[in-house]
């Protein structure tokens, strides 16, 4: 008997608009709002649509496919379903389960801030100086780099909220926790968020705005920096391979569009993506004209844009300020949660998988260790470099690497053919050689990027945090991630004769 047939009932989204709208969910997350716009500017301005095109047609839609596809055919968390497809590509799977652990405990955090963000909108807490609040009065940063257990009350109690809420939502199930929350949140947000984008339009000054956005610095096409980033920025925010797509497409019925689905989801997500880019330039070049400074001067990232910069920009604003404060920080708490719990997902699915333990046992034993390790390490006022550090390694060094890797040997054993044909056998979008073609050419350029920013890393350090730190929290954890979800795959699946 096969394994397939041995496994548990899988529980199963609603229908094919529960499982689009998930997938959506888990796609439009921080990235879209708070990394789009300023990748984008740093890398081109209106030149980098055409590389972010380029990575979207090359390895956006296509790793997405195959990550349906494996998930539908084999029918599997991450690591069952790599097994299923080759025994020895179960490590594959493991990889992609740890790599969404270390997500998860920093993405809970930011979502904390915004949280704490949408609320302090009420009343302008952050006062004259949002960057001093930000920091001082908020994170009680901490001036050295390290791990401490000095406690930040305001961190910890959103953060525990956080996950209180997401181990809720969870534990309810695939279609009554994730789908249905997905059915509410994302119409909800993309109404607010439309909301955001047409009034930042009509603020005084938003078309330099825009013009800093879209005016194309075609010199920057020649970086190869520049193509890297939006192939990184493809990855995280459509969320492919790390697991979720592959887990998602295990609990949607056997007969079901694959492609068409896929393709709704892709371009869902640059829609968001754009949007974002417009609302928030929009919002900058009106900051850049009441400070009587150039865009360029005022432009900040990740952290800095939502934190610092858009409650700046909010006390300026002249009507409706809170409401619009409101919807910004609650846009990124709804856009955090539904990519959250995709993330978590790929860990309970694996465990279930294992153990075939019911689902609200699952969650509990993935969700309360992460829940306590998330806020050990975050909820201090040494969190924050240690964020920024694991951010930047597991997307540089994890998603790109077992990309890679797992793309590499997919290719170069024969597994690409049978994934297409199971495609194609139910799906409206029919998948012909150059989707293989595609995924080939794509795996030599992840290599390429994998290796050059390694050497840049290594050459130029990051963000100029000493070396232990880097070697523990950067490299070590990279490390580590590989060496465990190796072990993992040694342990029998209970399934198994
Ligand atoms: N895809 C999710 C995001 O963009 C993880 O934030």
């Amino acid at each position: 008997m096969s394994e397939q047939s041995q496994s548990p009932k899988r529980e199963s989204f609603a229908g094919r608009g529960a499982f689009i709208l998930a997938a959506i969910g888990s796609a439009v997350g921080l990235g879209n709002i708070w990394r789009f716009p300023y990748v984008a500017y740093d890398n081109g301005g209106g030149a980098f649509i055409l590389p972010y095109l380029v990575a979207l047609l090359t390895a956006g839609i296509p790793i997405l496919f195959l990550d349906y596809a494996i998930g539908h055919k084999y029918r599997g968390s991450a690591p069952l379903a790599y097994r299923r497809l080759n025994r020895k590509f179960e490590i594959f799977g493991w990889w992609q389960v740890l790599i969404s652990i270390v997500i998860a405990i920093y993405y809970a955090v930011i979502i904390g801030w915004a949280a704490s963000y949408t609320y302090f909108a009420l009343t302008s807490a952050w006062g004259d100086d949002p960057k001093a609040f930000f920091f001082g009065e908020y994170l009680k940063m901490a001036s050295d780099v390290g791990v401490g257990l000095d406690f930040v009350n305001g961190i910890v109690f959103p953060l525990l909220g956080v996950w209180i809420l997401v181990i809720t939502l969870l534990a309810t199930g695939v279609q009554k926790g994730v789908g249905k929350v997905s059915v509410i949140l994302m119409p909800l947000l993309t109404a607010m968020f439309s909301i955001l984008v047409l009034y930042s339009l009509f603020l005084p000054g938003a078309a330099n705005g825009l013009n800093a956005l879209f005016t194309p610095d075609w010199g920057k096409l020649a970086q190869p920096s520049v193509w890297i980033a939006a192939y990184g920025q493809i990855f995280f925010s459509l969320s492919i391979c790390f697991g979720i797509m592959v887990t998602y497409a295990s609990y949607i019925k056997p007969k079901t569009d694959l492609s068409g689905s896929g393709l709704v989801v892709g371009f869902a997500n640059s829609s968001f993506e754009i949007l974002a880019g417009i609302g928030v330039f929009s919002a900058l070049g009106f900051m850049a004209q009441n400070m009587g400074k150039e865009v360029s001067e005022v432009v900040t990232s990740g952290i800095g844009l939502a934190f610092i910069a858009f409650p700046t920009i909010i006390d300026q604003m002249p009507v409706g300020s809170t409401l619009i404060g409101v919807l910004f920080f609650g846009s990124l708490l709804f856009a955090g949660i539904t990519s959250l719990i995709s993330i978590l997902e790929v860990v309970i699915a694996a465990v279930q998988d294992k153990t075939h333990f019911p689902r609200v046992k699952a969650t509990l034993v993935v969700c309360i260790p992460l829940a306590i390790l998330s806020t050990v390490l975050f909820g201090t006022a040494t969190g924050l470099p240690l964020l920024d550090v694991l951010d930047k390694f597991v997307n540089s060094f994890g998603i790109v690497a077992v990309a890679f890797v797992s793309l590499l040997c997919i290719v170069f054993s024969g597994s690409l053919k049978p994934l297409a044909e199971h495609i194609n056998n139910i799906s409206s979008f029919k998948l012909g050689k150059t989707w293989q073609i595609v995924i080939t050419g794509t795996t030599i350029v992840l290599g390429y990027m994998l290796v050059s920013e390694l050497i840049k890393v290594i050459n130029e350090g990051y963000e100029g945090y000493p070396s232990w730190f880097l070697g523990i929290f950067g490299y070590g954890m990279s490390i580590a991630l590989i060496i465990i979800a190796g072990v993992l795959s040694l342990f029998k699946w209970k399934q198994e004769k």
